[in-house]
C-alpha cells in the first residue's frame, strides 16, 4: 500500500489534518484528494471533533495546486472527470462539511491549493504566504471551484484579474481584499488556528453544522438562503443543545454541549 499523504492528529475536539507531499510543495495528485476526503469524512462522523484544522507540511507550501505531473496527458474528457470529481470528492465536501475547517495557509497557496483553502469555512494566512490561480499560464482554468469561489469573496473584478494575471498576491493583500481573515507569522500561525477553533469548540456543533447549511444556501442556485434560515432556525429548537444553551443561560451558568 502507498504510504499516506496525510497526517492526523487530535489535540482535545480540534483535529489538524497536514497534507505532507513537502518535496512536492504538497501539490493534490489523486491518492492525496482521496485521502483527504476520506480524513474529512471521518471528522464529521467522529462527534468528539468539533474543528479541523488544514494545512500543509514543510516551510514553504500549504498546496501549490493540483498536481500538474499527474493531469499533463488528459484528454478533454479526462479532464472534466478530474474536476468533477474533485468537486464532489473534497472541494463540496469540505464547504458543506457540517464540522467547521479552518485553513491554515503557511506558504504557497496556489491553483487548486488556494481553491482548498477556499473550500474551508475560515483562512488564515502567515505573513510569508502567497496565493493565486495561476491556471491559465499552463493553458487551463481552475477546475476545483475557483472561477466561483474567488470571485464570492473578493468580487468579480479582483477575481478576473488574479485569474487572467495568473499572478500571486501576498497574504497582507489578500487579507485587505477579504481572501483571509486573518495574517500571521509563521510561528504563530497554527496557535492563531486553534485560538479560533478554541473558541468554537466551545458552542453548539449542532448549531454551528446548521449555521454551515445556511450560509451556504445563498450560494446555491435555485435555493433561498433567507427560507433555509427560517427552516434550519427551526431545526433548532428541537435540539439538545438548544435546550442547554438556553437553560444555561437562564440558571446563569456556562452551557456544557454534549
Ligand atoms: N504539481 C506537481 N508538482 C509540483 C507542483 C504542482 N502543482 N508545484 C510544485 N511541484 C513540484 C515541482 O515540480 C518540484 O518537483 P521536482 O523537485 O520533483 O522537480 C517541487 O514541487 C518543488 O517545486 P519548484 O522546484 O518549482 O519550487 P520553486 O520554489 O522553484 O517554485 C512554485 C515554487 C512557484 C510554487 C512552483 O513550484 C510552481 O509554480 N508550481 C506550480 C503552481 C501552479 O501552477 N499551480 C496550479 C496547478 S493547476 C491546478 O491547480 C488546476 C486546478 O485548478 C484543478
Amino acid at each position: 500500500m502507498a504510504e499516506s499523504n496525510i497526517i492526523i492528529e487530535n489535540n482535545d475536539s480540534i483535529r489538524t489534518i497536514t497534507i505532507n507531499r513537502p518535496k512536492q510543495l504538497n501539490a493534490l495528485n489523486s491518492q492525496t484528494i482521496n485521502e483527504l476526503s476520506e480524513a474529512l469524512k471521518d471528522a464529521e462522523k467522529e462527534n468528539s471533533v468539533k474543528a479541523i484544522i488544514l494545512t500543509g507540511s514543510g516551510e514553504k507550501a500549504f498546496v501549490a495546486g493540483a498536481d500538474i505531473k499527474e493531469f499533463a496527458s488528459f484528454s478533454v474528457e479526462e479532464g472534466k472527470k478530474l474536476s468533477k470529481e474533485g468537486h464532489d470528492k473534497l472541494f463540496d465536501l469540505a464547504q458543506n462539511l457540517s464540522t467547521p475547517i479552518i485553513a491554515a495557509i503557511n506558504g504557497f497557496a496556489l491553483g487548486g491549493g488556494l481553491e482548498l483553502a477556499m473550500s474551508a469555512h475560515i483562512r488564515v494566512a502567515s505573513d510569508n504566504a502567497k496565493m493565486g490561480l495561476p491556471e491559465v499560464s499552463l493553458g487551463v482554468i481552475p477546475g476545483y471551484g475557483g472561477t466561483q469561489r474567488l470571485a464570492q469573496l473578493v468580487g468579480r473584478g479582483k477575481a478576473m484579474e488574479m485569474i487572467a494575471t495568473a499572478g500571486m498576491i501576498s497574504a497582507d493583500d489578500a487579507h485587505n481584499w477579504g481572501l483571509v481573515n486573518h495574517v500571521t507569522t509563521p510561528e504563530g500561525l497554527l496557535e492563531q488556528c486553534n485560538k479560533i477553533a478554541g473558541k468554537i469548540v466551545k458552542n453548539s456543533s449542532s448549531a454551528i453544522s446548521l449555521a454551515i447549511i445556511a450560509v451556504n444556501a445563498n450560494y446555491v442556485d435555485g435555493v433561498d438562503g433567507f427560507a433555509t434560515e427560517i427552516q434550519e432556525f427551526g431545526n433548532c429548537f428541537g435540539t439538545d443543545d438548544f435546550k442547554e444553551g438556553t437553560t444555561a443561560f437562564i440558571e446563569r451558568r456556562k452551557a456544557n454541549f454534549k
